[in-house]
């Protein structure tokens, strides 16, 4: 009884919450590593609302109760960072962009950049979403099969590379694009290695990263110096433009180096996780007809078959809801990972300095104390208030607090653009025995793809 109650106790004597034992030195990494999700959700059940583990002798705090997310996010928001972890994995492609900078930096970033999606201007790329959507699926034809979680990232990113830049980048549009791919999936790669290969030396993986940075930086830099040279920037409709024109209180405007960062944060945050998100919406619509007819049956009845444009959405209820229960079921961003920097008390427990502390949407989402059969995919949910009702911390797919999503108006108007462009023309059926199997990367990917048959509507 000593020792176990000794064994839930700190080293500083503090109470520890309850958590499993796991592997000497690993922890709980081996069994994490098999199904994250899967063990997040185990840990969950087994232990409760605030769960402590161990990977590779670090400890991490898991909270699986709305209001203690609340507590993390909103509440004592001042006392956490983003951790480590995630600025490790992107620090090298963001430098001190806006998702993993910090204090008075981050504070006047987001001042600066915070104009630039507000819903007027946002809603200004419309038409370059619609286009580009049109021109994505021309060459689409009834009865073949597509791929199309790589369909709705090659989509995405044409999005991402025409609002950054406009029109600036038409040659080096896909270049950059598998410039990021590489990049992304080689800090991955890198985080998931036992053993850290110094990215100083010269093996081929951080020869082609250092090729590919400098290339993207290069034409960061170049497009920047270009427009500096035209003096006038206003003639670009594009987001680079309105944070180069972007001004401080005092005056100051970002250099050179903070709208590099900027940009690079802009394009990762946003094209990957839209992406997922709209490959997600084909799939959940193939495996439930009943949402797909009333979708179908809600765009016909106020768009006619027209293109949608950015004022329709507030009279396309049930497009609202099918995106809700889309980013409930299948969260891009499935954790958030933070690390105190203040001591704090969270569900009673005192976290000390340098504790990382992780939220999982995942698991918040598929809760069944906040959804009822939380399991299914039923969009109806949302029509009747549901979001008003549930607690705070308890959907939060695009975070919460002041690091919420700058880009969240700008990824739902996207997926509403895209979804209401593509849905009208067609519809998907999974191939047959095509594996969909979630898998926690930097956002939540379709392990193998979607591989669907394409079936053009009348
Ligand atoms: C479905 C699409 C998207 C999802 C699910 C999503 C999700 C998130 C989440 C959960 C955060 C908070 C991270 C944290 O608290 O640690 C975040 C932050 C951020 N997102 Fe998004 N995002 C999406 C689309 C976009 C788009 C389209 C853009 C830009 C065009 C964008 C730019 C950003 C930026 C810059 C931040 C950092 C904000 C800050 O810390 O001030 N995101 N996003």
């Amino acid at each position: 009884m000593e020792a176990a109650r000794r064994a839930n106790m700190s080293a500083n004597g503090h109470r520890n919450p309850p958590g499993p034992k796991g592997l000497p030195i690993m922890g709980m990494a081996l069994s994490l590593r098999k199904d994250p999700l899967a063990g997040m959700r185990q840990m969950a059940r087994d232990y409760g609302d605030i769960v402590r583990f161990e990977v590779m002798g670090q400890e991490r705090i898991l909270l699986n109760r709305p209001d203690l997310i609340n507590q993390v996010l909103v509440i004592q928001h001042g006392k956490f960072h983003k951790s480590e972890l995630t600025r490790r994995i992107t620090r090298r492609m963001l430098g001190q962009g806006l998702l993993i900078s910090e204090g008075e930096f981050w504070r006047r970033q987001r001042r600066l950049a915070q104009p630039a999606f507000h819903r007027s201007r946002t809603n200004d790329y419309a038409a370059t979403m619609l286009e580009i959507a049109q021109v994505h699926i021309r060459d689409w034809r009834d009865g073949e099969e597509r791929n199309i979680a790589q369909e709705m990232t090659g989509l995405t990113l044409d999005i991402a590379v025409r609002t950054l830049f406009g029109t600036t980048l038409p040659g080096e549009a896909r270049q950059v694009g598998h410039a990021m791919t590489f990049l992304m999936r080689y800090s991955l790669r890198r985080q998931r290695l036992p053993f850290r290969i110094p990215e100083k030396w010269p093996t081929p993986a951080n020869r082609r990263a250092n090729r590919e940075l400098e290339f993207i930086a290069s034409l960061v830099y170049r497009i920047i110096s270009e427009r500096r040279a035209e003096g006038d920037s206003s003639q670009h409709n594009d987001l680079l433009a309105l944070l180069m024109g972007a001004m401080d209180e005092d005056g100051s405007q970002m250099t050179p180096q903070q709208l590099h960062d900027e940009t690079m944060t802009l394009f990762l945050a946003g094209h990957e996780t839209t992406a997922q998100m709209l490959g997600w919406t084909w799939y959940a619509l193939s495996q439930n007809p009943a949402v797909e007819s009333r979708l179908h049956e809600e765009l016909h009845g106020v768009l006619g078959g027209r293109p949608p444009e950015a004022a329709d959405f507030p009279r396309l209820p049930y497009l609202q809801a099918v995106m809700s229960e889309v980013l409930r079921l299948y969260p891009p961003a499935y954790i958030l990972a933070r690390e105190t920097v203040e001591p704090c008390e969270i569900g009673g427990y005192q976290l000390r300095v340098g504790s990382t502390v992780v939220l999982s949407q995942w698991i918040m989402h598929r809760d069944s104390r906040y959804y009822d059969d939380s399991e299914a995919f039923r969009p109806e949910r949302w029509l009747d208030g549901l979001a008003d009702r549930l607690p705070p911390g308890a959907y939060f797919p695009f975070g919460d607090g002041p690091r919420r999503c700058i880009g969240q108006g700008f990824a739902l108007l996207e997926a509403a653009i895209v979804t209401a462009t593509i849905a009208q023309k067609f519809s998907f059926r999974m191939v047959p025995g095509h594996p969909v199997v979630p898998e926690p990367l930097v956002t939540l990917r379709p392990r193998h793809g979607i591989q669907m048959t394409l079936h053009a509507r009348a």
